[in-house]
């Protein structure tokens, strides 16, 4: 097939260089447009970004021009989608806009997320969330949006999915460990994080809290029902670059032993089997069985970034169920790469999900 040509919303951050270095060489899509604020209007990508990923600036992008972002100029006839790595505030006004006219939205900030309308979507948990977003038309849009998840949310939703699919879940513990790069390219000072930790992320827990009870809540009608456990979550910012950590502790209504909890996690398979999509891991959870792991340092590229790794899976005595550690990349499965997937779910599944 023709490649589909896509945009690039805030492609100067860190999510969008993600976006960039995922999509320059992807066998669907093409980029055929780079976007971020008014101060680079105009100028070449290479000279305007601060390039922070572990491989070279592909030469193609570094060629490219990169324009502001204007609601305008963007249109559903230059681009089959958009991905956007906006700001919350900045995305609030302009996502409806570019909706309206007609163009398909992959999103990772957080304005509508909660939305009834508005699928959240990890690819692996709830691909049959996309059908929620036919209830767009009644806003009067043309085209749709599609929100990727938070990012601690994507991590621990995928660990929780086969758990919840075998034993059961009644209460969720949460606490994460989070790396500065999931603040962006200006969000934590050194001077705050270096030899030290921060204790509060705004806005993070509540996300947590409420996003993963609508990815993991099944579909019943034209809505996603309650999946009728309850999560609570501290969530705090530590001097890891890459790659979020969470310690888990989950009340299952059925016993899980924690060989079984490995075993149905290893054999976590994405229910949409079938489709293959380039992006998609060959498993979305790994076990490790070392005492010691996972570590960011050494886990977060396994599977290219988009496998979530989990240890130290044992008995939790005061919950009555199981406690672990899980750990996955915050710019790539909590982010470009759970953005990716999405598109690449819509192409492959025009007929059986999308709107
Ligand atoms: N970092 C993560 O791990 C992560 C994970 C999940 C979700 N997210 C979400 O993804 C989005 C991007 O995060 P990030 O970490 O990549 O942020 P970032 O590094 O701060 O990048 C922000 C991008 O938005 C552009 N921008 C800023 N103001 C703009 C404006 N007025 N008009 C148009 N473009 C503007 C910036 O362009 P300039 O260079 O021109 O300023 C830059 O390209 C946020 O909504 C964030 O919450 C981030």
């Amino acid at each position: 097939m023709d490649k589909l040509r896509v945009a690039i919303l805030g492609a100067t951050g860190v999510v969008g260089q993600r976006l960039v270095s995922l999509l320059h060489r992807h066998p669907w899509f093409e980029i055929g447009g780079l976007y971020s604020s008014e101060r680079h209007h105009g100028r070449r990508y290479g000279d305007v970004v601060e390039w922070i990923l572990e491989e070279e600036i592909p030469e193609s992008m570094a060629d490219s021009r990169v324009y502001r972002v204007d609601p305008e100029a963007l249109s559903p006839r230059e681009y089959s989608l958009v991905f956007s790595a906006l700001p919350s505030e900045i995305a609030q006004a302009m996502e409806p806009e570019l909706a309206r006219k007609g163009l398909i939205v992959v999103s990772n900030s957080s304005p509508y997320r909660l939305d009834s309308d508005i699928p959240l979507l990890v690819p692996e948990v709830n691909p049959d969330h996309v059908s929620l977003a036919s209830l767009q038309e009644k806003r009067g849009w043309r085209g749709r949006i599609y929100k990727v998840p938070n990012c601690t949310t994507i991590i621990l939703s995928m660990t929780l999915k086969p758990l919840l699919d075998e034993f059961g879940l009644s209460r969720v513990v949460v606490s994460s460990m989070q790396a500065v790069s999931g603040a962006g390219l200006r969000g934590v000072p050194s001077l705050r994080i270096l030899d030290n930790l921060v204790p509060f992320i705004e806005g993070e827990e509540e996300k947590v809290e409420t996003e993963t009870l609508k990815i993991l809540g099944a579909i019943e009608g034209n809505r996603v029902r309650d999946p009728g456990f309850r999560v609570t979550a501290s969530t705090h910012r530590v001097p890891v670059l890459e790659g979020h950590t969470l310690a888990i502790f989950v009340e299952t209504r059925k016993e899980a032993d924690p060989i079984e909890v490995a075993r149905v996690m290893e054999d976590f398979k994405p229910s949409y089997l079938g489709k293959s999509l380039p992006s998609a891991p060959s498993r979305p959870l790994k076990v490790r069985r070392e005492e010691d792991r996972p570590q960011p340092r050494l886990d977060r590229m396994e599977g290219k970034g988009m496998t979530v790794v989990v240890g130290r899976i044992r008995k939790d005595k005061a919950l009555g169920g199981v406690k672990y550690v899980a750990m996955g990349s915050n710019t790539i499965r909590g982010a470009a790469g759970n953005a990716v997937l999405i598109a690449e779910l819509l192409v492959s599944g025009l007929n059986s999900f999308s709107a």
